[in-house]
């Protein structure tokens, strides 16, 4: 199978070859220690051999499932937030026609989300929407607590109890959580929901390849068997593979070797806007498994050309703390030419005929080759395709760079201790049972501090 690839040429101005392998040595034992679960956070180290223990006939399953509830709905709505929906969203956009909602024939249903945020109009408005269409639900939640996909779990369970009746509707709720433990798994117990199970070894941003994503992705027709063949060929050329051709070491060590240097923000680029929440997915697998202690490079992400009109000047001439990864799709899944115009009011003459892609790759030499002229290194990730096999394969690059990246800046790259602090300030705020010991003085520290009643 083909496979992405990574090109560090627009590197070497800021890094010679020597400085980019410095810490190569220390960069093995961690892919060792991520390979042999002995480094930090290794009962989170499932994923690393998922992909390959997965048997085609829990993959069968999945879909059999996904079948029975595909043909009762237009639309699935998918529960869930961070982990537990990103790189699902990021498959489908990567995969589906931009306008999906709006083709006149639709051959799969549709996906909407809910509980990754708690706008009131946002649940409202889809509220309204599923009550002209036919609907299902999956919901997501590893730990089966978390506040944003309860709230909405608990709204929508009503809504589609209303709709279709108690004992119909649990023909159209399935859940994904914890095998042992959870209130998720307590409710779907009791009303014999259809469960399927996150492995408890993976953690939230590292489970879109298990039935966190599998199953949603499956309903909305992509092709599971492919993205779990893709993950396994980049997993079979870099998990043995301790030599400086490995392509994650390499990510993970030029991109330690820029911080090192002061570049302290990695801008991830993508040049077509089916790209957009891919990127959103890498920034929370990269900015919750790096930034703690005070560290880590902050992860951020723009969509060009999109973005050369607004965030570009920045880039451009700000502050010189940048360096940009561009995702670089080889060959658009569609072929669009411009056409030749008699009149060329325009003068775009000069373009007939070509395809828009050109244009396209030419503003990305173009851009890279200004901003790393203005001091911005660029790291080139090539991907032959937007298909299910090297999607599969991206995915796992990320996630196993992410380690050995998080263990070189020597953090825990699988905890994310930090995310509790907001919730316990929210939970005293609510009044939750078990927070009133704190809920005063949060309280009164809030009126102290901001003055807010
Ligand atoms: O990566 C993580 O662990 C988090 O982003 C979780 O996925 C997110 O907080 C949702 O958690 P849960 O699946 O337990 O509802």
């Amino acid at each position: 199978m083909e496979r992405i690839s990574l090109n560090y040429n627009f590197v070497s101005d800021f890094l010679s070859e020597q400085e980019i392998f410095q810490r190569f040595d220390e960069a093995k034992e961690h892919l060792k220690s991520l390979i042999n679960k002995t480094g930090k956070g290794n009962d989170f180290l499932g994923w690393i051999d998922y992909t390959e223990s997965i048997q085609s006939d829990e993959l069968y399953e999945i879909e059999e499932y996904a079948e029975k509830i595909r043909e009762k709905i237009d639309i699935l709505v998918l529960i869930g937030i961070g982990g537990s929906y990103l790189g699902t969203k990021a498959i489908i956009d990567m995969l589906s026609h931009s306008f999906t909602s709006l083709l006149p024939e639709k051959n799969n249903p549709i996906i909407l989300f809910a509980g990754n945020n708690l706008g009131e109009d946002y649940l409202h408005d889809l509220l309204e929407i599923l009550n002209y269409y036919e609907y299902g639900i999956v919901v997501v939640s590893k730990s089966g607590t978390t506040t944003e996909p309860a709230i909405a779990f608990r709204i929508l369970k009503h809504h589609i109890e209303n709709k279709y009746g108690k004992d119909k509707a649990k023909e159209r709720i399935y859940v994904v959580t914890d095998k042992n433990k959870g209130i998720l798994l307590e409710i779907a117990k009791n009303e014999n929901y259809k469960c399927f199970y996150i492995p408890d070894d993976i953690g939230g941003r590292y489970s879109v390849l298990t039935p966190v994503g599998l199953l949603p992705l499956a309903i909305v027709g992509i092709d599971i068997h492919q993205l779990i063949q893709g993950a396994n060929s980049l997993r079979s050329s870099v998990i043995n593979n301790f030599t400086k051709d490995n392509i994650a070491i390499q990510y993970a060590l030029i991109r330690n070797a820029l911080y090192n240097k002061g570049k302290l923000v990695e801008i991830m680029v993508s040049y077509t806007p089916r790209m957009h929440f891919f990127i959103e997915w890498w920034k929370q697998l990269f900015g919750e498994s790096e930034g703690k202690e005070n560290k880590g490079l902050l992860p951020v992400g723009v969509d060009f050309t999109t973005d050369l009109h607004s965030l570009g000047q920045y880039i451009q001439e700000g502050k010189r703390i940048l360096f940009e990864t561009v995702l670089h799709i080889n060959k658009p899944t569609n072929q669009l030419i411009i056409p030749h115009d008699n009149e060329n009011i325009d003068k775009l003459n000069f373009l007939s005929y070509k395809r828009v892609s050109y244009v396209n790759n030419m503003a990305m030499l173009g851009t890279i080759l200004a901003h790393t002229d203005a001091g911005v290194p660029n790291i080139l990730i090539d991907i032959p395709s937007l298909q299910e096999k090297y999607i599969g394969q991206l995915i796992y690059f990320f996630q196993i760079a992410c380690g050995i990246s998080g263990y070189l800046l020597g953090v825990n790259p699988f905890d994310q201790p930090g995310v509790e602090a907001y919730k316990n300030n929210l939970f005293a705020l609510i009044n939750k049972p078990g927070y009133e010991n704190i809920s005063t003085a949060i309280k009164k520290r809030l009126n102290e501090k901001f003055k807010l009643p």
